[in-house]
């Protein structure tokens, strides 16, 4: 009999201890009540085989204590696996807090680059004044990029540009002129329009030439428009992008597709007109070439030379960026040096 009752304390204990050291996770819990209450191959499961073994007075008595022992364990048990649900959420919710008060990571914020900037602000400007927006092309023909705009195969003007040909037909964009005919082949007049993005092409590198920069082109056509229009534009859009104070003052120049030609400086921004390091001591800042479109580039288009007149101009972005940014190398407009970069930020 104390042997007996020995043995149920002994199980007891075992359970006790199982719980106390092996009991880490609910899962391990659940293994641990197998290895007791499982019908079959727990060790309580079995004392219930031993019956038949078991003398028959005694019977009753052994069959009453496996029960009590029995039942405390599934006690144990299920008490444990509360215990163990409990643990296991706490973890959880310590490993998935957060800290509301922790500060943010800083997020670095980028900026438009200063060619997009630009351009962007030119077309507000000139959208402002009622112009539409068309693109340019990067590859265009012979034809659209000189010949249309009145510079034949012979003409001494196609040597102003170094033209980077891909075949005799086809070749990298010079300047985006050629989006005054693509325009005037679609359309009739009034026409008020600037093109953009304007990638152009030339075979030219210094500190002041890139073989890659960007126009706008701007083109006007309607009736009795004059050099007077243009200058009139002209002024408003460099104290829009240039200040207040900035006027233009344009002198005498040749593009083929233009008659008057002109080439537009604008008031020194620097020093107001003494001259400074900026303006070369002139005072004056070369931005843009400009002028009447010439009846010959009108009449290729097929429109009416005598009724209609029309103004052209073509703004270099980089040039106007630099001077607006105070860069002095076109070069770093290209090398994407963040530390030149971060430092424009208009828009
Ligand atoms: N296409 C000329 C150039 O690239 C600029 C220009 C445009 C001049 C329109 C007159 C009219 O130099």
């Amino acid at each position: 009999m104390s042997e007996r009752s020995d043995r149920f304390a002994g199980i007891r204990q075992e359970i006790l201890e199982g719980m106390e050291q092996r009991a880490e996770s609910r899962a391990a819990a659940f293994e641990l009540r197998k290895q007791f209450l499982d019908s079959k191959t727990g060790k309580i499961g079995q004392m219930m085989k031993e019956m038949k073994n078991i003398a028959p007075e005694e019977r009753a008595s052994f069959g009453k204590s496996v029960n009590e022992l029995k039942e405390w364990a599934q006690q144990k048990f299920a008490e444990l696996d509360e215990r163990m649900k409990a643990r296991e959420l706490r973890l959880r919710y310590e490993l998935e807090k957060i800290d509301v008060t922790m500060p943010a990571e800083e997020r670095e914020v980028g900026n438009l680059h200063p060619i997009t900037q630009m351009r962007n602000q030119l077309i507000d400007v000139f959208a402002g004044m009622g112009f539409e927006v068309v693109e340019t092309k990067e590859i265009e023909t012979d034809y659209y990029n000189f010949t249309a705009l009145n510079t034949p195969q012979d003409h001494p003007a196609r040597d102003m540009q170094d033209t980077f040909y891909l075949s005799p037909e086809f070749l990298l964009a010079t300047q985006t002129s050629a989006a005054q005919i693509h325009t005037m082949e679609k359309k009739k007049p009034p026409i008020k329009m600037v093109a953009a993005p304007g990638k152009v092409f030339r075979s030219d590198d210094d500190a002041t030439h890139s073989p890659m920069f960007h126009q706008l082109e701007g083109l006007v056509v309607d009736k009795k428009i004059t050099l007077c229009d243009l200058k009139g534009m002209l002024d408003v859009f460099v104290q829009k992008i240039y200040g207040e104070g900035a006027t233009t003052r344009l002198r005498p120049s040749y593009f083929p597709f233009t008659e008057p030609s002109v080439e537009v400086d604008v008031s020194c921004f620097e020093c107001g007109g003494s001259g400074c390091k900026l303006c070369k001591g002139t005072g004056w800042i070369e931005i843009l070439g400009a002028g009447v479109v010439n009846r010959k580039v009108l009449e290729n288009c097929g429109i009416d030379a005598d009724e209609y007149s029309g103004l052209a101009f073509g703004i270099g972005i980089e040039r106007a960026a630099m001077l607006k940014y105070g860069i002095n190398n076109i070069k770093l407009l290209f090398e994407s040096d963040l530390r030149v970069l971060k430092q424009i930020n208009d828009n």
